[in-house]
């Protein structure tokens, strides 16, 4: 597998890249790293240069122990996104793919740096804020990893994150999911809940990105609903929803439904330059 490795002060990034051409990127969710992606990479990369970063904390990337403490922002996370293209020396404008946190982190990125993007998909994600009892837990969930030393606690997601269906017809699907979570550093884990639980509401933004935008969601989604998706979808001005059967893990749960909408994209974007 084609790693790269990107130091930064403190940290260093793992990159998995694969193929050629328009690069396409991929952001995966929490609380998990880039082999959620495994299915889109493979399709993906036949046509074009598909670049999945471990993001800081998770999977191979590593984070600065202030980090831990202070939480990583999003706009933190896009931001070592323009380290790790650069590093890359990918300067044109990308398509850009986010899944959940991924997303928030993708939204971040779009409105920071419109002129390094081609177009932007925002896979079961959300542009609201926390409210209050939701911040609440996940910084109760940081302070419970930290003092388990373990990701075991942040199992408890998996109930929303897979459909019902999903985790009683396929259990190897919930069991790669768990086994996901369960290898994230505890520290990866507490630093993105104490970012995301200060993210910003992003709604009255919108309007500001420019680019094409698909947006795709699980139909069971429990914690990014379609409803929601439509509404966020509704304030971009050029933006459509694909709804795939299946849960808040469309990347995994539906593998080709969701590897199919993002390759139809990244052609439409690629002809356009
Ligand atoms: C994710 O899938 O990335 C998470 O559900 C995002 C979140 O906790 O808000």
């Amino acid at each position: 597998m084609p790693e790269h490795k990107i130091p930064m002060e403190g940290a260093s990034l793992s990159v998995e890249v694969r193929g050629a051409g328009m690069p396409v990127v991929l952001l995966h969710g929490f609380p998990l790293d880039r082999a959620m992606w495994a299915a889109q990479v493979e399709t993906l990369s036949r046509e074009f240069r598909v670049v999945a970063p471990d993001l800081r904390g998770f999977g191979k990337s590593t984070l600065r122990f202030a980090d831990i403490d202070s939480g990583i922002a999003m706009e933190g996370y896009a931001e070592d996104l323009i380290v790790t293209l650069d590093a890359l020396s990918i300067f044109e404008p990308v398509v850009l793919a986010g899944f959940s946190m991924g997303g928030y982190v993708a939204w971040q990125f779009a409105l920071r740096h419109p002129q390094r993007l081609r177009g932007l998909v925002v896979c079961d994600t959300r542009a609201v804020a926390d409210a209050e009892p939701a911040a609440a837990a996940r910084l109760a969930m940081a302070e419970t990893v930290l003092a388990a030393s373990s990701a075991e606690p942040a199992l408890a997601m998996i109930e929303k994150l897979l459909a019902p269906e999903t985790r009683e017809s396929r259990p190897q699907v919930a069991a790669a999911v768990r086994d996901m979570i369960l290898r994230q550093p505890s520290a990866g884990i507490a630093a993105a809940q104490r970012g995301m639980a200060r993210r910003p509401d992003v709604r009255g933004e919108l309007q500001n990105i420019r680019c094409p935008v698909l947006g795709i969601v699980g139909t069971s989604d429990v914690i990014s609903p379609p409803q929601e998706m439509a509404e966020l979808i509704a304030l971009l001005p050029d933006a459509r929803l694909v709804e795939v059967p299946g849960g808040h893990m469309a990347p995994m749960e539906n593998p080709e439904a969701v590897s199919e909408a993002i390759l139809e994209f990244a052609r439409s974007r690629s002809s356009e330059t």
